[in-house]
C-alpha cells in the first residue's frame, strides 16, 4: 500500500532529469500516484520532458505541450486533463522565467520592466491561473493539494537572484492567499522552498557556480540539498499526513535558512 494509491495529478515543470519536478514525480508516483505532465512547446523540449517522464510514468505517460504565459493553453491543458482522468488530487506548479541579462549582481535596479513584469507573471501569476482551473476539478474529487517551488532569495537578498526573487516573494504570497480561498473546498497550497540544485533555471542565476558546494560546508546537515530531499516533502504535503497544513512555505535546504551568517 502507498501512501499515495488512488491520488492523480498534473506536474508542471519536468525539463529533464535534473528538474526540482522530475524528483517530486518521481517521488509522488513511487509512493502510488498517477502524474500527467506539461512541457514547454517544441518537439525538442517535449523529446527532453518524455526522456525524463519515461522511466517514472511509462512509455504511454500523459504529456500536453503548455506555455504558461498563454491563458489559453492553460485551459487546454486543463480541459484536455478533466477528458482524461477523473480526478485531480495534486497540481505541482515547478516553473520559473526571468531574462538571465538582469539575473547578475548588481543589475537589480536596472531591470526593465518588461523583465521584472514577464518574471512575476510566469513565476508567480501561473499559480493563480493554474490553480483557478485545477479549483472545480479538485472540488469534485473532496479537495486536493498544490505545491509551488520557491527560493530563500524570496525572503532575503541573495546577490544575482534579483527579479526572481521578487518573483518568489509574490509566489509565496499568492500560495497564502489562494490557500485562504481554496481552504473551504478542502485544496491546499503550500510552498516549498527548495535548496540550491543545479537545474537549468538554477544555471541562469549569476554566480550559482559555487552555491552548492557553499551549501554543503555551511549548512545545518553538511551537505547539499538533493533533489529527493524536495521529493519526500511532496509526499508529504500531497497525502493525508499534512491535511492540516496549508498556505505554509516549508523549507527543505538542509536547514540553510535559519544561518544569521
Ligand atoms: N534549482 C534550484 O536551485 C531551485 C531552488 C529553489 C527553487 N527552485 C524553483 O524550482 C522550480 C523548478 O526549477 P528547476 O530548478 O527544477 O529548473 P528547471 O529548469 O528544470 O525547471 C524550470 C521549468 O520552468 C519551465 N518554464 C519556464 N518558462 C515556462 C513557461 N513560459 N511556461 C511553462 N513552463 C515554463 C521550464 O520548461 C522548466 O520545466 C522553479 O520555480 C525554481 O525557481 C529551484
Amino acid at each position: 500500500m502507498g501512501l499515495l494509491d488512488g491520488k492523480k495529478g498534473l506536474v508542471v515543470g519536468v525539463a529533464n532529469e535534473r528538474s526540482y519536478a522530475y524528483y517530486i514525480a518521481k517521488a509522488l508516483t513511487e509512493a502510488g500516484a498517477t502524474c500527467a505532465y506539461t512541457h514547454l512547446p517544441g518537439e525538442k523540449n517535449e523529446r527532453r520532458t518524455k526522456r525524463a517522464v519515461t522511466p517514472v510514468s511509462g512509455d504511454d505517460a500523459w504529456m500536453r505541450p503548455l506555455d504558461a504565459s498563454s491563458d489559453d493553453e492553460i485551459d487546454t491543458v486543463f480541459d484536455e486533463y478533466a477528458k482524461s482522468f477523473d480526478r485531480m488530487d495534486f497540481l505541482v506548479h515547478s516553473i520559473a522565467f526571468a531574462d538571465r541579462e538582469w539575473l547578475a549582481a548588481g543589475k537589480f535596479t536596472d531591470t526593465p520592466r518588461d523583465a521584472y513584469l514577464g518574471a512575476v507573471d510566469i513565476s508567480a501569476y501561473t499559480l493563480a491561473a493554474m490553480s483557478k482551473r485545477a479549483r472545480p476539478l479538485m472540488d469534485k474529487s473532496g479537495g486536493g493539494s498544490i505545491l509551488c517551488m520557491s527560493y530563500y532569495g524570496g525572503d532575503k537578498v541573495v546577490p544575482g537572484y534579483n527579479v526572481m526573487g521578487v518573483a518568489k516573494a509574490a509566489l509565496e504570497c499568492t500560495a497564502r492567499y489562494l490557500a485562504s480561498e481554496l481552504g473551504e473546498q478542502n485544496i491546499r497550497v503550500n510552498s516549498i522552498s527548495g535548496g540550491y540544485l543545479r537545474t537549468l533555471a538554477s544555471s541562469a542565476v549569476g554566480g550559482t557556480d559555487t552555491m552548492g558546494e557553499t551549501a554543503a560546508q555551511k549548512a545545518p546537515l553538511r551537505r547539499a540539498t538533493e533533489g529527493e530531499d524536495v521529493g519526500g516533502t511532496a509526499v508529504y504535503l500531497v497525502s493525508d499526513l499534512s491535511k492540516g497544513v496549508t498556505g505554509e512555505t516549508i523549507f527543505v535546504d538542509c536547514g540553510i535558512n535559519i544561518l544569521g551568517a
